[in-house]
Formats: C-alpha cells, structure tokens, sequence
C-alpha cells in the first residue's frame, strides 16, 4: 500500500545511501516503482521509474545522489499505472516542493480541478500529486513549509502519511491520517516512515505520532506541533519515545531465499515469545470478565481466520456467544452492540484501515481489545486494551508466524477466559511439534511438483480444522494464483461436490478427534468422484494413509483441538513450494501489499 521514508543526517553526510537502504525494506508495502528526492545546492533532485527496486536501481544508481536530507517512495498503484510519471515523489508547479505519500486522497477530483482552473499543471494521473501543488501555493503566498502543509491537510480528505521537502529549508515536514508513520532519533540522524523495518539500523527511539500532528526533522532534532498547531513540549515528546528491541537481522533473509521461508521456520519461537504474555493477558480477562456476556472477533484475511478458531474455542469451552465479522462489513452490525460485548480486533500490522474504521465504530458502544504484533501502531492506540503478539517483524506479504502468534495468543486468552488456565501446557508443546514438521519438508516439495498444474483446488476440514481449511486455501491463492476454495467437509455435498473430478485436488485435513471418522467420509465422498487427494493428519492412522494418494503426516499425535497450531504449517508450506515451482516470487504476490491502508 505505498512505503514512504524521508531522512536527515547530521554532519552533512550523503543521505542517499540510507534512503535506498531504508526503502529497500519496505519493499513489502509496495513495489511497482521507487523513488527518491534529496535536495542538493538549493536544488531538488529525484530519480524515480515504474519496476522493482533493484531494476531501477541497476538503471538509475539510486544511492548516487547529493544532499543530506531526502525522501524515498515505494509504490502499490491505486490511481495511475505504475508509470515513471505516476511514481512518487511529486513536485509541484515551480519544482519547489518534493512529496511522498502513502494513502488514499479521496477529494483530489474537485481540488485537482480547481487548481487547474488557477492555471497549475499536472503530470501524473495520481491523486498524490495535488498535495504539492497545495503546499506550493501557500508557499508562494508567504507560508513556510509547516504551516503550508497544515492548510493543506485542512483540505484534503481521505487517508495520508506525508512527507515533504523544500529547496529553500532544510527540513523534512511530515504528518498522518489514517495511515502509519513513525519518528524515530538516530545516532546519524532523523528519520520518518511508514513502518519500523525501514529504519531499525539507524534508528531505535521510535515516536508514533498522532493524526494530523506536523513532525519536523532538522539536523537538530525533531519537533512536533499538535493538531491545533502548537509544538508540543520537548520533555512531553520525550515521554513519548518507545525503544524497539526488534534487531536489523530480523529484518534479513539470513540465508533464505525468501522471507516467507524465514517466516514459517520462525513459527516456533513466535509461539514461545508469544506465550510470554500470559500474565498481560490474565490481567486482562480478570478485569473484563464479569463486565462481558457477549463476544465478537472483527478482522480481515488471515487474522479473520484466526478470529474464526477464537469463535470455536471461546463458545466450547466458555460458553459465551461469540461471533466472527469481516472488518469491512462491520459497520452493518453495530445496531446490536451494547457495554456487555467485547469486540476483539485481530491485526498483524496494526494499521489495516478496515480494521481501524471498525474500531472507532465499536468504541462508541463496547469494550475494545486489540491483539496486534506491531508495538505502538493504531489499532493499539485506538483500543481499551492491547495484547501483543510478539511475533517479531514479518516482511513477506503473505502471513505465516504472526497467524500462528495470533492463534497463540486467541487460546491462552480463551484457555484462561474458560477458567482452563491448567490447559496452557498443551500450548508449550506447540513449538516442539513445529519444529518436528519442519525437520523433513521434503514431500511437501515433491507433492507440489505434482500439483502445479492444477487450476483450483478445494481445502476440507470439520470443527478446529475448518477455519485451517480457508486459510490454507487463502495461502494457496495469494502466493500460488491458483484458485483454492476452503470448505467446511460437511458441506461440500451441498454444492460444490458438483465441481470435483480427477482435475481438482482435495486436501483433507483430518487431525484425530471426534471429527476425524466424518472427514474420512467426506473424503471418501471426493475420491469416489475422481478427485486427487491430499490429506494431513496422524502418522498413525492407517485409515487415512491407506485412502489418500499423497500424505503428510504429523507426529507426535495431537488432539483436534491442538491441530490448527501446527496443521496450517505443512499448507503454508505446499502454497510456497506451488509458488516457487511456478516460478513466483512468494514475499511479493501481484496485486497484494503487506499493510492494507484504504478501506
Ligand atoms: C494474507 C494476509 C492478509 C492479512 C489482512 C489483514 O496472508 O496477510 O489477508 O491477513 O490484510 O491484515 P492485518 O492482520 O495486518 O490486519
């Protein structure tokens, strides 16, 4: 959804270099083109293209560029093709004023019209770029470049993270409304951006501004005005600084070829650090306890997935009603809501803006936890209270550990809400079972040969094992673009029985439990219509083995209930081996960025 960095360095030191370095971090949120501006000698200087960062910096020698203060933009494109003229940064009319942005400007039609009726001329097609030409025109009518941005977010509509640089100051003005951006204070210099990996080598005192507040970075520090254009004072500001203990190397491949591998190999620790907050999330259900007869998870994509487990572990073994609504169709739902209702926001990032909108809504009437893994980010700011993940950070689009940390965390809350705190034990063995499934991948490998040529695919599973179903089928279409459809077993006689034949492979999963003699029914029910089938569950059960044409198999042996921990691991990993024999790059899906800002 667009990364933006800007950057100012002490001791006159070429900023280009970091600039690239940071946005090449980022390249998660966006990558149809790359741009940077620095200003050199009073003179703005960018060099920007439509392609990956290394293509355009094979062509361009990004780094290669004067000036100690800048800006860099990676772009997802919502208005415009990815086109030379369409990447960021924007200038304005005298090429005064550079600009990136991250967001959506939903009034720039009507501004765009009325500044071409004042004879400003545009060159892109994007909505970003009325936002210089604002800037320039309350520049040219005396404003410094603070107070010209303040007029200009009077004016725009809609969701931003701006950064912008000026010829005549050097300084970087930056601001935010319903997108992500930090401050952070280095030893060489300051920085903003859209997310804590672009700056974790340079920088690990992070400010997290609030909306529409104006952060300025000079080479002697950063400065913040309120909303209502006061600074902000500086022992406040310093209050406010929150140290990150995440590591550069988190942020590397380390010897993968992708971030999604890393990722899935990581899943053990996740857990375990995410099983660290126990005590936090006590506290938290001993507070909210008696005060709640109700329950609803709101999320999106994978973290909707895990909120789905949440609904099957809260109402078993609680007993308390629990609902699951997709983030962006809650707004049709909040005639019901009262103060009894805890309404859990699942979000890896943090900063989904479905997920946000959906949070101000449920504020207006109900208790609001949030479970995120990235610190100090809106959803966290925005909620009564917060459990954190603790997942590390994760690059590859496509979610992998920070599911698993989600579902960590949705039943140490659901264990101990069910006063079953006894049951958490279960969990500590969680990471020793990953670890188990990733020691031989190498039929995973194998079947995914096989299975690369398949059109679409269909994903089964009953109880605790549904919810792994549609997520193992939404791995398989963001990664693979194969088309996978997650079904409840049971279910698929209903309709889509009609589809399979021997073109369409059916994985089943079956952990052991109550469920698992019905699944084998169901299976029975596709393989009988020609249907290739691959199937996970216990290295045990004869049954299974015996039926299903491929297998991966799971030891030790673990209870329906357990199962979603560690059955989604072998799924994420036949979407990345399918990807990488269809030659796909896995960290960067077509059409998909890691943090989805507009709604
Ligand atoms: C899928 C994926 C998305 C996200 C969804 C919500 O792999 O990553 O479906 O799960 O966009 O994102 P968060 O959890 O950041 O709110």
């Amino acid at each position: 959804m667009c990364g933006i960095v800007g950057c100012i360095l002490k001791n006159n030191e070429k900023v280009a270099p970091i600039l690239l370095d940071s946005i090449s971090k980022l390249e998660y949120r966006g990558y149809d083109s790359i741009g940077i501006a620095t200003v050199d000698d009073n003179k703005i200087n960018i060099k920007k293209d439509d392609g990956n960062i290394k293509e355009v910096n094979n062509k361009l020698d990004l780094a290669d560029m004067d000036g100690n203060y800048g800006i860099a933009h990676v772009r997802w494109a919502t208005h415009g093709d990815p086109s030379k003229i369409n990447s960021h940064p924007h200038t304005d009319e005298n090429e005064k004023i550079a600009v990136v942005h991250n967001g959506i400007i939903e009034n720039y039609l009507e501004i765009k019209e009325q500044l071409l009726n004042e004879g400003h001329v545009f060159k892109s097609e994007t909505d970003t770029e009325v936002i210089p030409h604002l800037i320039g025109k309350y520049m040219d009518k005396g404003l410094d470049l603070e107070s010209a941005i303040r007029e200009t977010i009077n004016i725009i509509e809609g969701s931003y993270a701006i950064a912008a640089i000026c010829k005549e100051e050097e300084k970087i003005v930056a601001t935010r409304k319903n997108s992500p951006l930090i401050a952070g204070i280095g030893e060489k210099g300051f920085f903003v951006a859209s997310d804590s990996p672009a700056i974790l080598k340079y920088a690990k005192d992070i400010l997290y501004p609030e909306e529409r507040e104006i952060v300025i970075l000079t080479e002697d520090g950063i400065k913040i005005k309120d909303e209502y254009d006061n600074y902000i004072d500086s022992e406040i500001i310093e209050s406010k600084i929150e140290t990150i203990d995440w590591t550069p190397e988190m942020a590397e491949k380390e010897g993968y070829d992708y971030f999604m591998l890393k990722e899935i190999n990581e899943q053990s620790t996740a857990v375990k650090n995410t099983l660290t907050g126990k005590e936090e999330i006590k506290n938290i259900v001993n507070e909210l306890k008696d005060e709640i007869n109700r329950i609803c998870f709101v999320a999106c994509g994978t973290s909707y997935h895990a909120s789905l487990t949440g609904k099957y572990l809260i109402e078993s073994l609680a007993g308390i009603p629990t609902e699951v609504i997709i983030a962006s169709e809650f707004e049709y739902f909040t005639n019901a809501l009262d103060d009894k209702t805890l309404i859990i926001f699942i979000s890896q990032s943090g900063e989904t803006a479905d997920t946000l909108l959906a949070i101000d809504a449920a504020n207006k009437t109900s208790k609001t936890l949030a479970i995120v893994n990235v610190v100090g980010t809106a959803a966290t700011r925005k909620a009564d209270y917060v459990i954190y993940t603790q997942a590390g950070p994760e690059i590859g689009v496509a979610a992998t550990k920070t599911y698993l940390s989600q579902l960590a965390a949705i039943y140490m809350f659901s264990f101990i809400l069910s006063d079953k705190e006894y049951m958490i034990k279960e969990l500590e063995k969680v990471p020793e079972y990953i670890d188990e499934v990733l020691k031989d991948t190498s039929s995973i490998e194998e079947i995914s040969k096989k299975f690369k040529y398949a059109d679409d695919f269909f994903f089964i599973g009953r109880g605790y094992s549904y919810p792994i179903a549609l997520e193992g089928a939404l791995k398989l279409k963001e990664i693979t673009y194969i088309h996978g459809e997650g079904y409840a077993a049971g279910e698929l006689k209903h309709g889509p029985l009609a589809l399979i034949d021997q073109n369409i492979p059916v994985v089943v999963i079956s952990p052991p439990g109550e469920n698992h003699k019905k699944t084998m029914s169901n299976l029975a029910e596709v393989q009988s219509r020609g249907a290739d089938v691959f199937a996970i569950g216990s290295c045990d059960d004869d049954f299974l083995i015996s039926k299903s044409d491929d297998v991966f198999c799971i030891s030790p042996e673990v209870d329906e209930l357990i199962a979603p921990l560690i059955y989604i691991v072998p799924l994420q990993l036949l979407s990345y081996y399918v990807a990488i024999e269809r030659k796909l790059d896995p960290d960067k899906p077509r059409n998909l960025a890691k943090c989805v800002t507009v709604e």
